[in-house]
């Protein structure tokens, strides 16, 4: 824990001076899927059009207007018969931006989460809100709905039968752990699984016995290798380095889930070729400053090379950062985060040192996913970015503790980072049950 309040703290002093926000959210992937989409639609018209002025000239005009009606019907329900004519992949390829999963909004819903603190204990304590006594109960009551598509509750019975014999990396950081809880508690309704390994970072493997499904648990924060040693409190970032714990056992692994992480916010030196390049925010150092940007990059750059050259082919997710909502407290110097509603569409801007980080990871996978196409290799988005960044309600805030406010403290530690488990972070595994079993 110690490491993520230092990251804390520190994007604390960062993010203080920051306050400015940029006008309007990129939804980078989803445009991009949503023009070529466009221009698709767009041949097909041309390309209707062309037919039907063609049927003018052997036809009369009455007869035209009614083929211009049935062109209209015809050029929905074309589309996929047109399809057939192309590669699976690229039928696949149309099936997932027919809905955006992305892009929608949170509505209410009485019925509360599948699981409670009670029924369920693979989460750490700073997440498990309902036993620090958060009071409100609000947060556990909406429903991600996209436009345009359904996206079910998550299913245990279906991911287990689906996972029967396979194998789930889950890599990352403390957020991506705090993820890993909340599926294994989603999965708890139908069955428990035995943790048969265990090692100081935390990381574990948890084994389903009666369907012979592994999760491995891998804290790899930055992807890349690090230590904690020479600079301290700088970390030593290696940049052209794989980190170890997630690609010593990559052949073993069917899917795999990977993020990058607020890790990236830290004070760092940064080693390439075993040279010192640079520095992320290091006052007392004489070092050229490096922004969060850089590292995260080539984290995932080499990542995705590792991958994409791989003979093993595992289902390859990337899921989006992970937003935190601190806000200004009523204590100096206090950061909280303290709502009991989501936002609405509008209402919030993220930040843009986040923004960054987002356009980062958002080019790296589209340059992976088209390599990944021509090897046969599925590498897909799980972007909960901005259905993330609609949920301030979602964090444990004072609520990270074991009933802050007991004897009259006031001015309280809040965590606006991790997510409440239960919480709105249980929907990244609706979304990503949706990317892996359709
Ligand atoms: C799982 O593996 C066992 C043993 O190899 C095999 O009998 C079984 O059919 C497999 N099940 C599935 C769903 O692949
Ligand atoms: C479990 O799955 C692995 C493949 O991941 C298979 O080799 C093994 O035979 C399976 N074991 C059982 C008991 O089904
Ligand atoms: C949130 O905190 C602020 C500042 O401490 C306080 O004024 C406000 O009443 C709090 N809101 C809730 C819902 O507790």
């Amino acid at each position: 824990m110690y490491p993520l309040l230092v990251a804390m703290n520190l994007r604390g002093t960062a993010m203080a001076n920051n306050t400015e926000v940029v006008a309007s959210e990129p939804f980078l992937a989803h445009e991009k899927r949503k023009s070529i989409s466009l221009i698709f639609c767009r041949f097909i018209c041309v390309f209707l059009l062309a037919v039907a002025a063609c049927y003018l000239f052997v036809s009369n005009f009455s007869s035209w207007i009614r083929e211009t009606e049935t062109v209209n019907e015809q050029e929905m329900v074309n589309i996929r018969p047109l399809m057939k004519e192309l590669e699976v992949k690229e039928q696949q390829f149309l099936k997932e931006e027919v809905c955006d999963l992305s892009v929608g909004k949170w509505i209410p819903k009485a019925e509360g989460p599948s699981y409670t603190d009670e029924t369920c204990d693979y989460m750490a304590d700073y997440t498990n809100c309902l036993k620090n006594g958060r009071p409100d109960r609000g947060f556990l009551h909406w429903k991600w709905q996209p436009n345009g598509c359904d996206l079910p509750p998550f299913d245990p019975l279906k991911f287990l039968n689906a996972m029967r014999n396979k194998s789930f990396a889950l890599i990352g950081d403390s957020v991506f752990r705090n993820h890993a809880r909340s599926l294994l508690c989603l999965l708890s309704v139908v069955a428990k699984a035995d943790e048969i390994y265990h090692d100081r970072t935390n990381s574990g493997i948890f084994y389903y016995s009666e369907y012979n499904f592994t999760i491995y648990d891998i804290w790899s924060p930055f992807l890349v290798s690090y230590k904690l040693e020479k600079y301290l409190p700088e970390l030593e970032l290696y940049v052209d380095v794989l980190d170890s714990q997630w690609t010593k056992n990559y052949d073993k692994y069917d899917y795999m889930l990977m993020s990058g992480s607020h890790w990236f916010y830290r004070r760092a030196v940064i080693y390439e070729n075993n040279k010192i390049i640079g520095c992320h925010y290091c006052p007392d150092l004489d070092l050229k400053n490096i922004d969060t940007d850089v590292p995260y990059r080539k984290a995932l750059e080499l990542t995705f090379k590792f991958i994409t050259a791989s003979e093993h082919k595992p289902f390859v997710v990337l899921r989006t950062w992970s937003p935190n909502h601190f806000e200004d407290g009523e204590f100096p110097g206090s950061r909280i985060c303290n709502k009991t509603e989501p936002f609405k569409e509008g209402e919030i801007n993220g930040d843009p040192a986040d923004l960054l980080m987002r356009s980062v990871e958002i080019e790296e996978f589209e340059k992976a996913a088209a390599i990944g196409e021509k090897n046969g290799l599925r590498i897909e988005l799980l972007d909960t970015y901005h259905l993330s960044l609609l949920r301030p309600d979602g964090h444990p805030g004072a609520y990270r503790n074991y009933h802050p406010f007991d004897g009259g403290k006031k001015n309280v530690d809040n965590d606006c980072i991790h997510w409440c488990v239960p919480g709105p972070i249980d929907t990244w595994s609706e979304l990503l049950m949706k990317i892996v079993i359709p």
